[in-house]
């Protein structure tokens, strides 16, 4: 066992990338929303605030809230929404601060940003609001104080400006005058009389979502490695839904011959998914409106309260129905203990992370870990999340098959079962193999989040099966018949062609080999090495081939099983939602160096009540020593792990 855990410190990969997620979201500063009342239809705070002025206030008010931003008459109350769920409009709107960029690196994050907000808006519907979205001002920053008599006319509104004031900022980004509603000042208590420190910005029409993109080499991005993203979300409406939010993209991270077009669209995904609720700074404000109807426009809806707890093993978990009743489909078990498990690492004990655990969920799109963008996936129980906020109405068909732990039952990628090669997923040792969804020849390693658990990660190169490029050593691949391109796959293998003396003693050794498959039904295909006939390949079973010795074995529920497991070249259409057609318009550049969704005007409006921080997200690196050597003789592949594998965010 010891030695064990030592290999297991040697062969961490070279860089991790780790979320810092909480060290950001503990320096935002956070303002909390005044919400209107739950249970409330939407005109009852308006009256309440009546009752407040008239001296008859029976519940205590709130410091500051809506009762005192939302001085306009229009914006006194919850705001109005269309009647059914429509996809989310979210707009994008590059800082004022960001740096320029090349024009290579403005047409990739525009090319990126573009297929990620696509993605998002075919997944998430809202009930609209009416009219522009307007944010709120922080009243915490411009007053410097408020009047405290309840009994006065001006209760709660601000009686003093800060002289300091300028205006509002979200993560370092300064959220423009126009977005943001007016406020005003009242000098004597029971006056009406109020002069105007700032006017009531126009607002941004058909838009539920702002997100402020803040292009730089941030002192984070610099500070450690490999840093390409993080995010916060900056305000949330009457329902706590929220509305603006800053995704800090990394501007050397869309520099460089590497750069990924998928992990980026991945990356703004993710960071999106956290600035619209997937947060353990706003799990506690999820909404249950299962009791109403759409129609109703989020009123009726009750808070859930805390919704993390955890397991009987300690496990922290989240408990609401859709997640539940995701992961019990998924893994195939009834378990009610079965909440959204939550990451462990990097979280003080008891505390909540605002990632899935990667050894139940690996290859979610909100793991901690994101691999190489081929294993990424947009899966039904981070759907089902986004669900449960009650802000959005998810169309959970869409998800993508998170193949990891399909079926494997209540206790798969726990850390007393996964070393007991009780599921195909984990490995033992360090050997060389596939990676789970068969694209990737791979090797068994850990990292950090695994704790001690392991599985088989991509190489670091020509890892991929389905790139002929990788081929570039025929005379290599000769001897073990592999053959790479589109269709090809990996499998444990052992071939080794006949009568190839100087390779006498590989015969035994297995590992991950490229060899082209045909899917002929379900989990039913045929493979081909170099030179050999199509042969069947039964799932679970092994074969041998004519013209070679050894055995491929061939893997069970892993090939021809989900259409939606493709090399990535055909990730367009892989991704359901990126093709989707319909009321989804492009970016286009607009002046000013924003770009936004073209739509047709609508009437609708947002509410934008005060609340400030929550969801940070930051990718970090942590470098950790490599010593790992090559286990053998054969000239495979000595550098097993990838820096493209984990990509934390
Ligand atoms: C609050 O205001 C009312 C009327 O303006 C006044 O009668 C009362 O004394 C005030 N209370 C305090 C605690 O100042
Ligand atoms: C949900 O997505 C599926 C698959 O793309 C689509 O056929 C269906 O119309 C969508 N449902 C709704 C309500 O948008
Ligand atoms: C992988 O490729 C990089 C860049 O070409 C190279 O520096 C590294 O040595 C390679 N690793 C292995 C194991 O071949
Ligand atoms: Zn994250």
């Amino acid at each position: 066992m010891l030695a064990v855990m030592v290999v297991v410190v040697l062969e961490f990969p070279r860089a991790l990338q780790k979320c810092i997620f909480d060290e950001v979201q503990s320096q935002a500063a956070v303002v909390r929303a005044a919400p209107i009342h739950p249970d409330s239809p939407p005109k009852e705070p308006r009256a309440r605030a009546q009752a407040d002025h008239s001296g008859r206030r029976a519940s205590p008010s709130p410091p500051y809230g809506l009762s005192v931003t939302r001085r306009r008459s229009h914006r006194d109350v919850a705001p109005p929404t269309t009647a059914s769920p429509q996809p989310i409009r979210i707009r994008s709107w590059i800082s004022r601060e960001s740096d320029n960029l090349s024009e290579a690196g403005k047409e990739r994050l525009e090319a990126a940003v573009e297929e990620a907000l696509r993605m998002v808006s075919s997944l998430l519907s809202v009930n609209r609001v009416l009219g522009p979205l307007l944010l709120s001002r922080d009243i915490n920053k411009y007053c410097k104080f408020l009047w405290r008599n309840s009994t006065s006319v001006n209760y709660n509104r601000c009686g003093r400006a800060h002289n300091n004031y300028r205006t509002e900022t979200c993560l370092d980004v300064t959220i423009p005058d126009d977005h943001l509603a007016g406020c005003d000042i009242y000098a004597e208590a029971d006056s009406p009389r109020r002069t105007e420190l700032r006017p009531e910005g126009a607002g941004l029409p058909d838009t539920d979502f702002l997100m402020y993109l803040h292009i730089q080499a941030t002192d984070k991005c610099r500070a450690e490695p490999k840093v390409l993203a993080y995010a916060v979300h900056c305000q949330t409406d009457a329902r706590g839904r929220p509305v603006a939010g800053v995704v800090v993209i990394c501007r050397d991270g869309l520099a460089g011959a590497t750069y990924s077009h998928q992990a980026t669209v991945q990356t703004v995904i993710h960071e999106l998914f956290h600035a619209l609720g997937f947060s353990k700074g706003l799990f506690h404000t999820w909404r249950d409106c299962s009791s109403t109807s759409p129609a109703a426009g989020g009123a009726g809806c009750s808070p859930r309260g805390r919704v993390t707890h955890p397991d009987g093993s300690g496990q922290m978990r989240i408990y609401t129905p859709s997640i539940i009743s995701a992961l019990q489909e998924h893994l195939a078990s009834a378990d009610p203990e079965l909440g959204g498990p939550l990451e462990n690492q990097d979280v003080p004990p008891g505390g909540v992370s605002s990632h899935w655990e990667s050894r139940v969920l690996r290859g979610s799109i909100m793991a901690a870990a994101l691999g190489d963008s081929a294993t990424v996936r947009i899966d039904p129980v981070t759907l089902a999340a986004l669900q449960d906020t009650g802000w959005y109405t998810v169309n959970l068909s869409r998800a993508q098959s998170l193949v990891w732990g399909d079926g494997e039952g209540a206790a798969f990628g726990s850390l007393s079962t996964c070393q007991d090669k009780a599921s195909s997923f984990f490995c033992a040792g360090s050997g060389f193999g596939c990676h789970y969804l068969h694209l990737h020849k791979a090797e068994c390693q850990t990292d950090q989040y695994l704790e001690g658990c392991r599985v088989y990660k991509p190489l670091e190169n020509r890892s991929e099966c389905w790139k002929e490029e990788n081929s570039r050593w025929p005379s290599e691949e000769d001897w073990r018949g592999e053959i790479f391109g589109f269709d090809s796959r990996c499998f444990f293998s052992s071939l080794t062609r006949q009568n190839q003396s100087e390779f006498l003693f590989s015969s035994s050794y297995v590992e991950g080999r490229c060899y082209r498959h045909r899917c002929t039904g379900p989990n039913r295909f045929q493979i081909q090495a170099s030179g050999s006939e199509w042969v069947d390949c039964p799932a679970g079973g092994a074969i041998q081939i004519k013209g070679y010795q050894g055995l491929v074995s061939c893997p069970d529920r892993r090939l021809c099983l989900y259409t939606d497991i493709v090399p990535p070249s055909h990730d367009v259409s892989a991704l359901p939602a990126s093709t989707m057609s319909g009321p989804f318009d492009t970016l286009t550049s607009a002046q000013n160096g924003t770009w936004s969704p073209l739509r047709p005007p609508t009437e609708l409006t947002v509410a934008a009540a005060l609340g400030i921080a929550a969801a940070v997200c930051l990718l970090a690196a942590v470098v950790v020593p490599h010593k790992k050597s090559c286990p053998c003789g054969v000239r495979i592949h000595s550098a097993p792990e990838d820096h493209t594998d984990l990509q934390q965010i």
